[in-house]
């Protein structure tokens, strides 16, 4: 069943979000794309855009492929005078792979390659995944910044350019963390820590992929390290990768180039390598999560990251009646596989608040809420969850705090399942195999107490402004 408010290509494979960058009033989200199939390969920038992050347009592929050369993961910078510039890594047939420039003058939609590319090499076959992000030094003098990784040495690789041309390497971070992953897509973006904008913290995002004859069976995950940059070199406060979400299924997040008001939002990839092969979908393959805001919140002393959804998400929220469901038995409501779900409730008074999504066939996800066990967990289970492939049935945990205020915030687009528990602190992302039917959502929860539930058939909602406006 194909998402209806995520991001999807029209036909054939998607995987990592590219050059996000919003730009004369669009935000523009390059993918890497198979042209030509549905499955890896022949990798290109696909292209779409969207005006709300809600409804996308695709586009034509912005950079194909070419003979002895794929367009791999990358990202792209606006300049005031409305010229866009692209880094994208060229892996080639040989094996190598080195960071290429391109650069659009009709606002992303066509896009002229460097005579010079690859314009950053370092004769390597694991450099890949360039952001280029701005760089503000004390004296005020902007500079921008391009990371990249050594993907097998697990190091991010900073340089530095006034023009966009010439690179100086710079600083590097890294390894830290267990191995037997590689590193890919990194970002790094400046955060406001608890809404104050005189406190600003970096933060480092990473993706990691096991890899060896015994890789890991959770597969590859998205992580962030808080920490301080000083225009060469980020300092991690602490050397450890921590999860940015505790599904199954983020991947390669990474957030958009001048975007209004600073803000900072990202766009992950919902599969994982461990399985994104055999996802049963036709004739595209490939999704990308809602679009997150991103910040930072003191939790016990240490800067957490929160990830926010979307505006639009709150604004059909916002448009739903609140109905209290008394959880002294299971109560169970019958929802469309579309839907956004908001629940509210007192975890003092509840106890562990129990969610369970039941599909068409016996597929289910389950969302236990425990905050004195200081856990969310969301696990997926089933027979066609059993058949897609042996690590995908599974069951994720997320930190909770005893004295998070209880509430949740459920987004279910076909088989894209986002958890986002209190302000966004714990976030989990899941893929889930419930089936095209709707779907039945029972509550249940230890003890009897009012459970605050708004909900919104996303396709309903979307059918009836349709009509108001026509
Ligand atoms: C991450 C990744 C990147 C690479 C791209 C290739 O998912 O492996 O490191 O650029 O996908 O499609």
């Amino acid at each position: 069943m194909r998402p209806v408010f995520h991001l999807t290509p029209s036909r054939h494979w998607m995987n990592d979000p590219n050059g996000l960058v919003h730009h004369g009033g669009r935000w523009h989200a390059y993918f890497q794309h198979n042209p030509d199939g549905i499955d890896w390969g022949n990798m290109s920038w696909g292209h779409a855009s969207s005006t709300d992050l809600e409804h996308w347009v695709e586009h034509p592929v912005a950079l194909a492929h070419r003979p002895g050369e794929q367009i791999y993961s990358g990202s792209v910078v606006a300049e005031p005078d409305g010229t866009l510039t692209a880094f994208y890594t060229s892996a080639f047939d040989t094996g190598r792979q080195a960071q290429s420039r391109a650069t659009s003058r009709d606002g992303g939609f066509t896009w002229a390659r460097d005579a010079r590319n690859p314009v950053l090499d370092r004769g390597s076959s694991d450099f890949r995944d360039p952001k280029v992000i701005r760089y503000t030094d004390d004296d005020g003098t902007q500079r921008w910044i391009l990371l990249a990784v050594e993907a097998v040495e697990r190091r991010v690789l900073f340089y530095a350019s006034a023009d966009l041309e010439h690179w100086d390497p710079v600083g590097s971070f890294g390894p830290v963390g267990g191995d037997g992953v590689v590193w890919e897509c990194p970002d790094l973006v400046r955060l406001r820590v608890d809404g104050d904008d005189a406190h600003r913290r970096w933060v480092l995002l990473l993706s990691t992929n096991p890899i060896g004859e015994d890789a890991a069976p959770a597969g590859s995950a998205m992580h962030y390290v808080v920490g301080d940059f000083d225009g060469r070199s980020f300092t991690a406060d602490q050397p450890v990768l921590v999860p940015a979400d505790h599904g199954r299924d983020m991947y390669a997040g990474v957030t958009f180039d001048s975007a209004p008001d600073g803000a900072a939002i990202m766009l992950g990839w919902m599969s994982n390598w461990r399985y994104a092969h055999a996802v049963p979908s036709a004739p595209w393959r490939g999704a990308m999560s809602l679009p997150r805001t991103l910040s930072l919140r003191t939790v016990d002393g240490a800067a957490r990251l929160v990830q926010r959804p979307a505006s639009f998400v709150d604004e059909y929220l916002s448009g739903a009646a609140s109905v209290d469901l008394l959880a002294d038995r299971p109560r169970t409501l019958t929802l469309s596989g579309h839907t956004l779900v908001e629940l509210s409730w007192d975890p003092t008074r509840t106890g562990a608040l129990r969610i369970r999504l039941d599909g068409e066939a016996d597929d289910a996800a389950e969302i236990v809420h425990d905050p004195d066990a200081g856990m969310l967990t969301v696990s997926r289970t089933g027979t066609a969850a059993a058949a897609l492939h042996p690590d995908f049935a599974s069951t994720s945990v997320a930190p909770l705090r005893a004295d998070d205020a209880g509430r949740l915030l459920v987004s279910l687009d076909g088989p894209l399942l986002e958890v986002f528990a209190g302000h966004g602190e714990s976030v989990v992302s899941n893929l889930v195999t419930l089936g095209a039917g709707p779907i039945s959502l029972t509550v249940d929860a230890a003890a009897r107490s009012p459970i605050g539930v708004r909900s919104v058939d996303v396709d309903v909602a979307r059918r009836s402004t349709a009509t108001a406006a026509a």
